[in-house]
């Protein structure tokens, strides 16, 4: 990533200012051998030692946004969590990211963080399942703290809304793809769509479909598509 980032500023591309560069803390239970800290080191030292890492890659003294990439615990918000979000709140601090965020989170997670009294995060990054009502609960927490939700996985996690004639339709009344017509209506119901895409056709495509316009009912139709 850092490298084809250097590639983009040498070439006049882009220069750091026009680019939105998020990362994460990853426990170590999700990581590979690349790990960016010294896993016998307490959390707070991790997360500076990956803060670290990930900024020496990326070619930059400061991210966008650092996210965690997932609680330790699908029960609910531990204490290592509330470690680990104070030490990135300390990364902020030091002007190392802008923004703070967490990531595959349920509702139970975000009321217990909130009620910890901690900061709230300024994102909340999740996989969206359709056939789970596109997170809808987790979304309006989002929507009424004003957290901003970031989708991921809008295509890859929903075959179904791809394939599904309503959704075709659309896509062609709008002389558009299937993929624009979930971005759009993604961005309709309040969220930051995220893309995985690796073809600059298609990030064109991503990135047009904020002209589409779909009507209410048709934004409404979607969302109970399967769930
Ligand atoms: N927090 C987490 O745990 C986590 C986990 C996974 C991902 N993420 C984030 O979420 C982002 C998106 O996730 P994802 O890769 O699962 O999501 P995705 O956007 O649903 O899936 C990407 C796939 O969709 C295809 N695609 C994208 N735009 C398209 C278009 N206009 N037409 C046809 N195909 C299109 C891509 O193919 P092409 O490459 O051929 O376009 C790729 O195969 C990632 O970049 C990452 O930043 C976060």
């Amino acid at each position: 990533m850092g490298q084809g980032l250097a590639a983009a500023y040498r070439a006049g591309l882009v220069t750091r200012a026009d680019v939105f560069l998020q990362t994460k803390f990853t426990y170590v239970d999700g990581q590979d051998h690349r790990l960016p800290y010294d896993p016998a080191a307490d959390l707070s030292t991790q997360v500076a030692q990956s803060m670290a890492s990930s900024l020496e890659h990326l070619g930059t003294d400061h991210v966008d946004s650092y996210v965690l990439h997932g609680p330790a615990s699908g029960r609910g918000w531990s204490d290592a969590d509330a470690e680990v979000w104070a030490a990135m709140a300390r990364e902020r601090d030091a002007g190392r990211t802008r923004l703070l965020g967490v990531s595959n989170v349920s509702l139970r997670h975000l009321e217990q963080l909130a009620a910890s009294g901690a900061e709230s995060p300024h994102f909340v990054q999740n996989r969206c399942f359709a056939r789970l009502g596109w997170d809808r609960e987790v979304r309006a927490f989002c929507a009424e703290r004003r957290i901003v939700y970031q989708g991921f996985s809008l295509l890859t996690a929903n075959p179904e809304v791809y394939r599904d004639r309503f959704v075709g339709g659309l896509a062609a009344r709008e002389r558009t793809t299937p993929a624009q017509v979930i971005f759009r209506f993604a961005q309709a119901v309040g969220m930051l769509p995220l893309t995985g895409t690796s073809d600059p056709a298609h990030m064109t495509q991503d990135l047009a479909s904020r002209g589409l316009t779909l009507s209410g009912e048709e934004v409404r139709a979607i969302e109970s598509l399967v769930g």
